[in-house]
């Protein structure tokens, strides 16, 4: 674990408001891809790093901690030690620690914010849902962690590839009947402190495929109705071709962005599917939105039959590499598979602590409305589960954003000034 502090509190100073006791400590995490996470700092020139972050984090105030986090390709003396639940157990015993040495360490721990991108967003999400829920215990005993509360005030989440053994039957609601897909794929992992190879691909679908999309979108259909979500008294649900008051609220937020962009002077394309008249945006033809942003994946989108992708890599165990984490893909696998055990997928999904456990009354979510990666309906989900608990939730979808993070620091800091003020 690293620790950086602005040097003027090293002599009694003050920026930006902010002293040695009042600062908010500012932990972003370098997850990417659930591979390991290690720990950063200012000037770091190898891959993954969010240096850029951490200084500026610095010039404004933050005491910065980062943590390094195993993932699911570590291992030691021939097993496997850093599948699923460990980078969230890795980030608990961090925040335990800084508590411990509260006043050793400069910050407020009162005013712990996480941040993160992608499968680091889902860790900033998961960390932020799950203060000192029980489920954790025996793993950060067992790592020697601190007695310590791991509960964190704020979480700054980007693009979160998270609820996973939902995210395939989302991928399939909003992609359906779009049957080619377009994305960089995954060749090799990089030399060390170097980014993942990658090439470009394209497929068609199979009829096979088709018919798993279709039986993947009614999936979806059932779970998002299961869930009662409401915005303004309103219950959010879909209709069995998958239509309904929470498409259209899906549909809203990227209206919003489109609107936000044009309100900037930003281009939005004639191509998108956004109606515009007299610079106000009026409609959104989602058919032709989704064929603009185009589709990445391939079905099932994370669960893939083959396991080749980071999820089911992420649930393997100490001597199996990789596991199935649907019944649906466990079913349709092309490989000898096992199904990966239901606690541990639930353990990592950050829905399933909210109402539960002591999770973080701030949050800042952002998903690129031209994000690829998972379902739109996925950040949806979190951001309207928060609020309707009765979470503090800012959640948007900056136009003609891919999938990224820490893009908007500026806004991120002003939000973190406001909620610690
Ligand atoms: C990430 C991206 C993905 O598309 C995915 O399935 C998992 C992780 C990432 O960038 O962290």
């Amino acid at each position: 674990m690293n620790i950086f502090v602005p040097l003027a509190y090293f002599h009694e100073g003050i920026v930006n408001g902010y002293d040695k006791d009042t600062a908010p400590i500012f932990m972003p995490n370098t997850i990417g891809g659930y591979m390991p996470g290690p720990r950063d700092y200012p000037g770091n020139k190898t891959y993954p790093s969010s240096q850029k972050t951490i200084i500026a984090a610095l010039n404004h105030g933050y005491v910065v901690i980062s943590a390094g986090l195993r993932g699911r390709t570590l291992t030691a003396e021939g097993e496997n030690i850093g599948k699923a639940p460990a980078f969230l157990v890795d980030m608990k015993a961090a925040i335990r620690y800084i508590r411990h040495n509260q006043d050793l360490i400069p910050g407020d721990t009162n005013k712990i914010i996480t941040n993160g991108t992608s499968a680091g967003g889902a860790t900033s999400a998961a960390i932020g849902t799950s203060g000192d829920d029980a489920y954790f215990e025996p793993f950060l005993k067992n790592l020697g962690a601190a007695t310590e509360s791991d509960k964190i005030f704020a979480a700054s989440v980007y693009c979160p590839i998270h609820n996973l053994e939902n995210a395939d039957a989302a991928y399939e609601w909003e992609f359906s009947g779009i049957n080619t897909w377009q994305r960089k794929i995954f060749v090799k992992d990089g030399a060390p402190g170097q980014p993942p190879v990658f090439e470009d691909a394209t497929g068609t679908f199979t009829p096979e495929e088709m018919e798993m999309s279709a039986e993947l979108k009614q999936e979806f259909i059932t779970y998002l109705n299961s869930l009662h979500l409401t915005v303004d008294q309103t219950e959010l649900t879909l209709d069995n071709d998958g239509q309904g008051s929470f498409l259209n609220y899906v549909k809203y937020f990227i209206k919003q962005s489109a609107q936000k962009a044009l309100d900037e002077g930003k281009a939005v394309s004639k191509d998108s599917g956004v109606k515009v008249e007299n610079e106000v945006v009026t409609d959104l033809d989602w058919s032709k939105y989704l064929h603009f942003i185009t589709r990445m994946k391939s079905v099932p989108a994370f669960d893939d039959l083959e396991m080749k992708n980071p999820e089911p890599n992420l649930f393997g165990d100490g001597t199996i590499d990789s596991k199935h984490f649907t019944t649906f893909s466990q079913e349709h696998s092309k490989v000898t598979s096992q199904l990966a055990d239901e606690k541990t997928v639930k353990a990592v999904n950050p829905l399933t602590y909210i109402g539960k456990a002591k999770t973080a009354q701030y949050w800042r979510i952002r998903h690129g409305a031209s994000d690829r990666d998972t379902s739109f309906a996925i950040p949806v989900i979190l951001a309207t589960t928060l609020k309707n608990a009765g979470y503090q939730v800012d959640f948007a979808m900056p136009w003609n954003t891919p999938h990224s993070g820490d893009y908007d620091l500026r806004d991120l800091f002003s939000w973190i000034d406001k909620i610690c003020a």
